[in-house]
């Protein structure tokens, strides 16, 4: 099969935030492996660099978006304004791509720059959607919109879903969607309707169930080929410089003692909670490592100020970086936990490394990932309320409570379990070869 995929040429669109952009470039890397040649179609801000990949093409598209609407708190008046300055640029540059190539297999775009389903319907090219969050993900934001709430409840009869279906879909439906958060679903269902095939970077086993439920509803094919950064290289894909001092740190610090705290590259907290983190973190008494990333106003006078404070209160026991080597540090012994924002590579990430998790969701996705984590899976406590005493509490239920083992001794079990999922014929390759041969039949 590869000699006849020499040939085929996929262009992919991605979107330049940093979650979206690590499954993009990780899933071209295997493409790549596989015999098809690559173009990477990128927006101007945040691009990747082109020297880690020499093997593929990038070609940039104008965005129109300066720095600061890019950490926008508004995400989906931040994708739709994406799509609308996007729009224009990308229909001509695949049709340049088009005419020196004279053939693209097909265009795989991130499920947030959906604005490329109908200008690859327009050119007569096969789109397949790149979902970077969970296939719960497509659930609620594709087939869920389509049914009405009662056939939505009732259809979720076995536990699993139950458990999802209360937590998580009430929270979400009852968050009032704004106009925009509205019309970027519509037109991400529109897009799904027409697209050729769904990518989605999960494993089987975690989503069993809510995969059996999507495929009653929708009839496009779901290639689930996860977990993207435990199959593709490891190049350094991060837009931030990596504080690699950390690993240093760890090195000194206890067998999983050590809370590692990021709420990813999108989420922006607000100063309370700044505060409420700091001391909460202090209060616990246990060792952290905190990313207090560049876009949480880091660089103002305040916040320096307030995290140059806590560490000089913690001494040794804490450390601040503004971007970590992530991966790295979820797979050293010394981290004992994770508070995060539940993305869904952070919290992929996390189950392959059998860290267990306090789970901190802002929107979106996040929210339902913190549902799979604490109610389904459980691997996970919630923390909603971002006040320090609770903080405190939380971090010493995980860390050093009773509770705290069995939660880790379930993370360990699907650490496992994802370990085996890796090792087995016919699961995520099996997935890849279907891929392979879908894009190279459409
Ligand atoms: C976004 C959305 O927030 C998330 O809900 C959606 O599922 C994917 O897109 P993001 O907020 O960036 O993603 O979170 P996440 O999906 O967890 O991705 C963050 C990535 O950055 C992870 O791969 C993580 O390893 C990496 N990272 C994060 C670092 O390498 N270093 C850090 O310090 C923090």
């Amino acid at each position: 099969m590869e000699e006849q995929q020499k040939s085929s040429h996929v262009v992919l669109v991605m979107v330049t935030f940093q979650g979206h952009m690590n499954a993009a470039l990780q899933l071209a890397t295997i493409l790549h492996s596989k015999g098809f040649s690559i173009t990477i179609v990128h927006l101007e801000l945040n691009s990747p660099n082109p020297s880690n990949y020499p093997e593929f093409t990038f070609v940039s598209i104008p965005d129109n978006l300066t720095e600061s609407q890019l950490s926008d708190k508004d995400i989906p008046g931040l994708v739709r304004r994406v799509n609308k300055n996007c729009a224009a640029p990308l229909q001509k540059c695949l049709e340049k791509i088009l005419h020196s190539h004279h053939h693209i297999s097909a265009v795989i775009y991130d499920s947030f720059m959906f604005c490329a389903q109908p200008i690859v319907d327009d050119l007569g090219l096969p789109g397949v959607t790149l979902c970077t969050h969970s296939a719960l993900g497509l659930l609620f934001y594709h087939v869920f919109p389509q049914l009405n709430e009662k056939d939505c409840i009732s259809g979720l009869e076995s536990p699993e879903l139950q458990a999802l279906q209360l937590q998580g879909f009430h929270a979400l439906s009852s968050q009032n969607p704004t106009e925009a958060g509205m019309e970027v679903g519509a037109a991400f269902a529109n897009a799904l309707k027409s697209s050729s095939a769904i990518i989605v970077n999960s494993m089987e086993f975690l989503e069993l169930e809510v995969l059996s439920k999507i495929k009653q509803y929708l009839p496009t094919p779901i290639f689930i080929v996860g977990p993207l950064h435990k199959l593709a290289p490891t190049m350094c894909n991060s837009l931030c410089t990596e504080d690699n001092k950390c690993i240093s740190w760890l090195n000194k610090q206890a067998p999983k003692s050590v809370i590692y705290v990021s709420f990813g590259s999108i989420v922006n907290i607000d100063k309370q909670e700044l505060i409420e983190t700091a001391w909460g973190l202090s209060n616990s008494k246990q060792p952290f490592l905190w990313v207090a990333m560049p876009s949480m106003d880091r660089g103002s006078e305040w916040t320096e100020s307030l995290l140059n404070g806590l560490e000089e209160s913690v001494g040794e026991r804490g450390f601040i970086v503004k971007w970590a080597p992530q991966k790295e540090v979820l797979a050293h012994a010394a981290v004992g936990g994770f508070w995060s924002h539940c993305g869904w590579n952070s919290t992929i990430e996390s189950i392959c490394e059998g860290v267990p998790m306090i789970c901190r969701p802002f929107f979106g996705d996040q929210i339902l990932n913190a549902s799979y984590i604490c109610n389904v899976w459980k691997i996970g406590l919630e923390s909603q309320n971002l006040e320090r005493g609770n903080i405190e509490r939380t971090i010493k239920r995980l860390m050093v409570d009773m509770e705290g083992n069995y939660i880790r001794k379930r993370a360990m079990d699907l650490k496992e379990k994802a370990a085996f999922y890796l090792m087995e014929d016919g699961s995520t390759s099996g997935s890849f070869d279907g891929l392979a041969k879908h894009i190279s039949s459409v």
